[in-house]
C-alpha cells in the first residue's frame, strides 16, 4: 500500500439495519458492531494508521428510545473494562471527544479511567466520539474563546483558523485524511465538520458489523488511490 492516512474517522452506521436482516434485536447489531471496533483497532496497528476515530454516539442519540439508549451507554461501559487490558498490551492510547456532562457518573469514571490506563500507549490513538457533534464542539470552543477576548488575552483580530483548532476537542490531532462512513449513507451527520475539510470520503455499502480487516483494507487502497490536491493545481 502506498499511502497510509495518518488520521482515519469512521462513522459507524447500520448496525440496526443489519440486526434487522438478521431477524435480530437492534442491540445486537450494536454488539456485533463492538466486534468490527476491535478488528479495525487490530487492522489499523498492522497498517501502521497512528489515528482512529470512532463516532460511537452523537448528541443527537440521546433522542432514541430509552432502552437503546440504557443499552448502548451498557455496552461502552462494559466493552471499555473488557478492552482496556488489551489497548494497553497493544499500545493503543485513547482519547475521547465530545461531551462529558450528561453521562452518568458510571460513564464518567469509565471513561475518566480508560484514557488514564492507555494514557502511555504511542502505537495508535484510538479516539472515542461519545456524545459528540461538530456543532456542538464549535460553540464550545466559540465560548472558550469569546472568553479569552473578554478577558483581554486575545484580540478578536488574532483569531484564526489554528485558534480555533486549539480550542476544539481534537486540539493537538492532525485532521482526519480519510472519513468513512458505512451503510452507503453519504452524509456527514455532524461529524467533524472543521476537521473534514480535506478528508477523502468514502461511502461503502458494508454495514458496520460486517465491516472488518478486509473492508478496512479496501478502505486503504481506495484512499491510496484518491490524489489530494489541496485546493491547488
Ligand atoms: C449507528 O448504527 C451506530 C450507533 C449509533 C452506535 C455505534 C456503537 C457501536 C458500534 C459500539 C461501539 C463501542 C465502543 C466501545 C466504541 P444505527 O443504529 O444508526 O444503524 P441503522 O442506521 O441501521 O439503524
Amino acid at each position: 500500500m502506498e499511502k497510509i492516512p495518518a488520521h482515519i474517522a469512521i462513522i459507524m452506521d447500520g448496525n440496526g439495519r443489519w440486526a434487522k436482516a438478521q431477524g435480530k434485536d437492534r442491540c445486537d447489531g450494536h454488539i456485533e458492531g463492538v466486534v468490527s471496533v476491535k478488528a479495525c483497532i487490530k487492522a489499523a496497528l498492522k497498517r501502521g494508521v497512528r489515528y482512529l476515530t470512532l463516532y460511537a454516539f452523537s448528541t443527537e442519540n440521546w433522542g432514541r428510545p430509552q432502552a437503546e439508549v440504557d443499552a448502548l451507554m451498557q455496552l461502552f461501559c462494559a466493552s471499555v473494562t473488557k478492552e482496556t487490558p488489551e489497548l494497553v498490551e497493544q499500545g493503543v492510547q485513547v482519547r475521547i471527544i465530545g461531551r462529558r456532562d450528561r453521562f452518568s457518573e458510571e460513564v464518567r469514571e469509565r471513561l475518566l479511567h480508560i484514557e488514564e490506563s492507555t494514557a502511555g500507549g504511542n502505537k495508535l490513538t484510538l479516539v472515542l466520539a461519545f456524545d459528540y457533534s461538530s456543532k456542538d464542539e464549535l460553540v464550545r470552543a466559540t465560548r472558550k474563546v469569546a472568553e479569552m477576548v473578554q478577558n483581554g488575552k486575545l484580540k478578536a483580530e488574532e483569531i484564526d483558523d489554528k485558534i480555533i483548532s486549539a480550542h476544539l476537542d481534537t486540539a493537538d490531532m492532525p485532521d482526519p485524511d480519510l472519513i468513512i462512513r458505512t451503510s452507503g449513507e453519504c452524509r456527514l451527520s455532524n461529524f467533524m465538520l472543521w476537521q473534514a475539510s480535506y478528508a477523502e470520503m468514502y461511502f461503502p455499502q458494508t454495514m458496520w458489523p460486517d465491516f472488518r480487516e478486509e473492508a478496512f483494507d479496501k478502505a486503504l487502497e481506495v484512499y491510496s488511490e484518491r490524489e489530494r490536491r489541496y485546493g491547488l493545481l
